[in-house]
């Protein structure tokens, strides 16, 4: 099979395509023919070696990825030959999805949505589970609270908006003056420059994407006793800065989870969740795909499409 790989940690120019053979499905595992696979932040980062450990090179990225089952391995009976499934299989374990097959735990993809593309379903699984997990299980997000997004417009952010508007939040995105009407068209509230979060006032819940000062300015607008969840980690300053804020400090480390995904099987196929691709490259560009999700403007996701 054809596989985008690297064989060591470097520039987007170390993706190139190699031959490997196609992986077989053990106990529990399907094997997917992949038809698309989402370009994420933490490709690109794990490609320079900044992000999860790569045990062996030559190593395929990719974790965001939909497809269509090829073969069922050994016990493995939740979904049969011929299945569009789609996920984000085995994070932070490296997934394989820059290639034409991968094989995967069957309980950690679902069934892709009615109405939805492989494309578009490639665009899904992590900022969708990172925008749930952050929301809903870290965020306790409820009707009527103000939220506040920064990055509204990225992967993730734009997935943010969409699933905090439609819970009934208030939302408030930070974007770049080109991607103000997109945030809007979100379900956005109102927007405002990515260094003007000060501002916004009395935030229940803010997403924080980059770490950095804007976390620390994110706790100037969030009211005592709410929340900034960041995805960047979080050290001892700035659990140190949100207590003296009166603030809960939050950090997502997205999973997988296809329990979150069949929940937003309906959202997506109602059009009530809507992801937003930028640009399809195929297989082989991989390398242009990187350079540009890496200059940190892409509106929504970038994917690879390998039909
Ligand atoms: N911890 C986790 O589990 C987890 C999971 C997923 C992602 N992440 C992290 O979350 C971050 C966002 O991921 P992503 O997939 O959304 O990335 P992305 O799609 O590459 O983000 C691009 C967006 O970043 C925005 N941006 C540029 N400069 C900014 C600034 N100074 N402040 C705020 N936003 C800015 C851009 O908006 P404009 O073009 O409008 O300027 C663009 O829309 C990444 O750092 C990623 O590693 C973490």
């Amino acid at each position: 099979m054809r596989a985008a790989v690297i064989d060591g940690f470097g520039t987007p120019d170390t993706l190139h395509l190699a031959d490997l053979p196609v992986p077989r499905p053990g106990p529990g595992e399907v094997l997917v023919e992949v038809a698309a696979a989402g370009v994420n932040a933490i490709d690109w980062a794990s490609r320079a070696g900044r992000a999860v450990g790569v045990p062996s090179f030559p190593a395929v990225l990719g974790w965001d990825l939909a497809g269509t089952v090829a073969a069922t391995g050994p016990g493995a009976g939740r979904f049969a030959v011929g299945d569009a499934v789609y996920g984000m299989p085995r994070f932070p374990a490296l997934a394989g999805a820059y290639a034409e097959y991968a094989v995967a735990p069957e309980t950690e993809l679902a069934a892709v949505p009615g109405g939805l593309t492989m494309v578009e379903a490639a665009a899904v699984p992590m900022p969708a589970l990172t925008a749930w997990q952050t929301l809903f299980e870290l965020g306790g997000l409820t009707a009527g609270q103000r939220v506040l997004v920064a990055g509204a417009a990225g992967g993730v952010g734009h997935i943010v908006v969409q699933l905090a508007a439609d819970a009934g939040a208030e939302v408030i995105g930070t974007a770049s003056a080109r991607n103000r009407d997109f945030v809007l068209s979100l379900g956005a509230k109102e927007v405002v420059a990515h260094d003007m979060v000060r501002e916004v006032g009395n935030v229940d819940l803010a997403v924080d994407p980059m770490g950095g000062a804007e976390y620390f300015r994110m706790l100037d607008v969030v009211r005592p006793g709410g929340i900034v969840v960041t995805l960047k980690g979080e050290g001892p300053q700035h659990r140190r800065a949100a207590q003296e804020h009166r603030v809960r400090a939050g950090f997502t480390y997205v999973q997988p989870d296809s329990g979150v995904l069949d929940r937003l099987a309906p959202l997506l196929a109602e059009g009530r969740l809507r992801p937003h691709v930028e640009r399809v490259f195929p297989l082989g560009e991989a390398a242009q795909a990187h350079e540009l999700g890496e200059q940190g403007h892409v509106r929504g996701r970038l994917v690879l499409d390998l039909s």
